[in-house]
């Protein structure tokens, strides 16, 4: 069977990707917690036969620099993702529904059952995209100063992912008999309970909710360091992958899918979706205007302060209209090593200044701006030289963007027999072409 794409589109607080989106006349700059509208959006995705509508988070507001936050106002009003997906689930009845629960902050029984639920709820559309979190405001919520060191988040989250998936294996999927003649409504035979004692976690229990349709809710992970990789590598079955260039994501891809056969899976057990952020135009012309119509709404202070975080310094007192003095930053990074290193190769080569500078940044991450077919022309190319095996779109604004796509690049990718005309299964696992796993209890026990 020809190999076909996996599409898949991050939600953006429902405005869109950019940080200046909202305030763009076309979007709803209250979509983020009206779901009337976050129903049409997921609707539209559904029309575009997307495999998957994601909805990512962090438990936390900040609340610190709030003259830059309060202009990219990003998960400071968002609502709960599972809460969100199941009211999306009763819009739609194909697209796969993801969203993100953080092992730091929470316990593996609660997310279990959330996602089993969700699972049970869309008839077998759910996933659960595992994050370890990066973020202190999230930390402070939780009784803590600071986040654990990131080695102890990833041993956690490990830990985690194990005892949920164990707990997803309570019920055979037969246990559920109802047999009224005998009076049972489940076979004890046909239950497993849990017995864990951790480093992190201790349970003795079971799961009240029946195996869920896809058997597990499909696990998401976008982790790039070498432990997050690792995890990746042996527990999800989708991961998004983050590189800004073809021959990055190709080599990112190959190594992966090559740590695979350590932890006994196959390469097809785990897809690899590259983020891919877009804008579309009827030229490539009008793209690049809209495109920088948007860079061009980015407030100062908010400029500012993206490239002051990338570049672990404070330019909050810095002139606009000058380059930013050399011995105001590090001499290296401690955070996010690749964008600081991107931006301080910028700063030496054309020396611009800081608006400049904070106008054309993109944290890493390279818009892509084009007609429909250049846009096809990109995906088809990272596609078929197996860079990843479908994308995680993102659309600057929206809905507008994913309008665009889905009356636009997604029938010239049909045209082109990269992706499917219609939906040929009916849970996320089908779209995706991932088995159902089975019950780890009964094949060891049968
Ligand atoms: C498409 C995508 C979505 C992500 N969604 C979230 C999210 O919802 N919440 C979160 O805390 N981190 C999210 N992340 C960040 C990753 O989970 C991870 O923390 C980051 O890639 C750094 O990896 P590392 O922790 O292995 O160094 C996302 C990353 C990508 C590429």
């Amino acid at each position: 069977m020809k190999r076909m794409m996996s599409l898949g589109m991050l939600t953006g607080g429902g405005t869109g990707n950019h940080p200046a989106a909202w305030m763009h006349p076309d979007t709803n700059a209250g979509a983020s917690t009206d779901i009337a509208f976050l129903r049409g959006l997921v609707e539209l995705a559904e029309r575009g036969k997307f495999d998957l509508f994601f909805v990512a988070d962090t438990p936390a507001a900040r609340t610190e620099n709030l003259h830059a936050w309060s202009r990219f106002p990003m998960f400071m009003n968002v609502l709960e993702p599972v809460t969100l997906l199941t009211a999306l689930a009763s819009a739609t009845s194909r697209i796969g529904l993801g969203g993100t629960v953080s092992t730091s902050f929470s316990e593996p029984y609660n997310v279990a059952r959330q996602f089993a639920s969700l699972d049970h709820v869309t008839a077998g559309r759910a996933a659960w995209n595992v994050v370890t979190s990066a973020n202190d405001y999230a930390a402070r919520n939780f009784g803590q100063a600071m986040l654990p060191p990131h080695a102890l988040r990833y041993e956690r989250a490990g830990e985690f992912v194990d005892l949920v998936r164990k707990l997803w294996d309570t019920w055979d999927d037969d246990a559920f008999i109802r047999d009224r003649d005998r009076g049972l409504y489940f076979d004890p035979a046909r239950m497993h309970v849990t017995h864990h004692e951790g480093k992190y976690f201790k349970l003795d229990g079971a799961l009240n909710v029946a195996r869920s349709p896809q058997g597990h809710p499909v696990i998401i992970q976008a982790g790039a360091s070498e432990t997050g990789l690792d995890l990746a590598a042996r527990t999800a079955e989708v991961v998004f992958a983050s590189a800004s260039n073809p021959d990055d994501a190709k080599r990112n891809y190959d190594d992966l899918k090559g740590r695979l056969a350590k932890y006994g899976r196959a390469p097809d057990d785990l897809k690899i979706l590259a983020g891919l952020p877009i804008v579309l135009g009827r030229t490539q012309a009008e793209a690049e205007d809209k495109a920088q119509a948007l860079q061009d709404m980015i407030h100062p202070d908010v400029g500012r302060f993206r490239l002051g975080t990338d570049l672990e310094a404070d330019l909050s007192d810095l002139p606009l209209d000058e380059p930013i003095p050399l011995h105001r930053l590090p001499k290296s990074a401690n955070q996010h090593k690749a964008f600081f290193d991107g931006i301080m190769k910028i700063i030496r080569e054309e020396n611009p200044t800081l608006r400049q500078l904070y106008l054309r940044y993109e944290r890493g991450r390279k818009t892509i701006k084009g007609t429909p077919s250049q846009i096809a022309d990109v995906m088809e190319a990272w596609f078929t030289s197996q860079a990843c095996d479908g994308f995680m779109m993102q659309f600057q604004v929206l809905p507008g963007g994913l309008d665009d796509f889905v009356a636009g690049v997604v029938p010239e990718l049909q045209r082109r027999g990269l992706f499917r005309l219609d939906y040929a299964g009916s849970t996320l696992r089908d779209h995706l072409g991932l088995r159902r796993p089975e019950n780890t209890n009964t094949r060891s026990s049968g």
